[in-house]
């Protein structure tokens, strides 16, 4: 009945989580607010690391990808289901390490760190730095050789693929802002200088073609670019690559009729493509990484707010508006990203009307959706909103000076705030 199992309507047709009712949560915590099922988080995490183990004979590594969701406490669940994290930020790195987690577990990304990332990365000798261009290698084995460690690294790498998603979320095709071209030997010489400089050790190699890629043949054709890479290296430079980072962007259901990766079919074609080519090219098969984000925890989180106004535009349109918006979830005003959502108060009724949700903001854009199919809707009423577990909280805003919901976690049956609601104190606390 819903896009996931863990959602389900009590005895009095009210929305469950996890089989907490969603109305005493929002009545506890307050709206807006985000929800998480850490169950199905930790469900989720087991399904790739199982899948991997399943096919892969070397070492294999899930990494969490937590510019989908990072708080300290998703830090805390990722060490418990001992997974490897990674991290674009300073703020995410430093939320990582201050929750505890293990540094060597954590990759670190971004196609532009600053010095003072850099520089904290060193110092705190995280795992591995995924060096994304010339300058940032060179600045890296500067850092590393001042502070006398040597830094594991991969190299991002552009395969040249198409993953057909969505063009801001596109990240392999030549013409992006991210990693190394195999075009004109600009990996090569990358390679090549790697191998020369004393501070930095060439681990492996990574590539991330997009997000919410719903085709296993774009990981295949990238795995295979990849794998051509790698025997290129041997050949040329006699350097073994140990391990192949593939990257994130498994799709997600959003809707109930949207279609989804099948992660263990994907993981299965694309480790029997990595061995085979392995066999044929004579290399020792590297270790596997991959770094789902958004599969993780899109689906364990839902937004819940308070209807309030209502407006009917002439006879075909009508506006509900809610507590939140754009602030807390951009994705339908960057992407068009679509949601369902259900009145968690009129659950189990039947959904009778289209409605437009308009978020509380100043900007006529600020949409959570239009055309949403709900039960007749009245103030006051709770509306769900479902799969906003992913780059919701993590992209949210302050525009308009709307605070930033509370983060509040359902395990067994318990719930606990994961995040506490901004307050108007913080706002205003770094105004002079
Ligand atoms: N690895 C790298 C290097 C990435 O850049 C990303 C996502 C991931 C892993 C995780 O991808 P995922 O498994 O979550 O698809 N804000 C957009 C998504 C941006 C994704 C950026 N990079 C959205 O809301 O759809």
């Amino acid at each position: 009945m819903y896009i996931s199992e863990n959602f389900s309507n009590d005895e009095e047709g009210n929305l469950t989580i996890s089989g907490v009712n969603t109305l005493d949560i929002a009545k506890k915590f307050k709206t807006p607010l985000y929800v998480m099922d850490v169950n199905l988080i930790r469900k989720n995490c087991r399904k790739f690391k199982g899948a991997l183990e399943k096919y892969c004979e070397t070492n294999s590594f899930v990494c969490y990808a937590s510019k989908a969701f990072s708080c300290k406490k998703i830090y805390e669940i990722m060490k418990e289901e001992k997974m490897c994290v990674d991290v674009v930020s300073l703020g995410e790195l430093f939320t990582a390490i201050s929750a505890g987690f293990p540094k060597e577990k954590i990759y670190f990304h971004g196609n532009n760190k600053t010095e003072e990332e850099l520089e904290f990365a060193v110092k705190n000798e995280i795992g591995k730095i995924v060096v994304d261009n010339l300058s940032e290698l060179k600045k890296l084995n500067e850092i590393a050789e001042k502070n006398n460690v040597v830094m594991k690294i991969l190299l991002r790498i552009k395969p040249g693929v198409d993953a057909h998603v969505h063009e801001y979320v596109t990240t392999g095709k030549i013409d992006s802002k991210f990693g190394f071209t195999i075009e004109e030997n600009e990996a090569l010489g990358a390679v090549k200088l790697a191998k020369e400089l004393k501070n930095v050790k060439l681990e492996g190699l990574h590539c991330h073609i997009g997000s919410q890629i719903l085709e296993i043949k774009p990981f295949l054709l990238a795995a295979e670019v990849m794998m051509k890479f790698i025997k290129k290296i041997k050949d040329e430079c006699e350097i073994e690559i140990n391990e192949l980072n593939l990257g994130g962007g498994f799709g997600v259901k959003y809707l109930k009729t949207d279609s989804f990766l099948d992660v263990d079919e994907c993981l299965k074609n694309v480790i029997s493509l990595i061995k085979q080519k392995s066999n044929e090219f004579n290399l020792k098969m590297p270790s596997i990484a991959i770094e789902p984000g958004r599969a993780i925890v899109a689906q364990a989180g839902i937004t819940l707010y308070t209807i309030g106004s209502i407006k009917q535009i002439l006879k075909e349109k009508t506006y509900i508006s809610v507590d939140g918006g754009m602030t807390d979830n951009p994705r339908y005003i960057l992407y068009k990203s679509l949601y369902e959502a259900t009145i968690a108060n009129k659950a189990a009724e039947k959904k009778v009307k289209k409605y437009s949700i308009a978020g509380k903001c100043c900007e006529s854009g600020d949409l959570i959706g239009e055309n949403v199919l709900l039960q007749e809707a009245e103030e006051k009423d709770i509306l769900a909103v479902f799969a906003t577990g992913a780059y919701n909280y993590s992209m949210f805003s302050n525009y308009n000076r709307n605070l930033c919901p509370a983060v509040v976690f359902v395990e067994d049956g318990k719930c606990s705030i994961a995040v506490k609601r901004q307050t108007l104190e913080d706002l205003i606390r770094n105004d002079v």
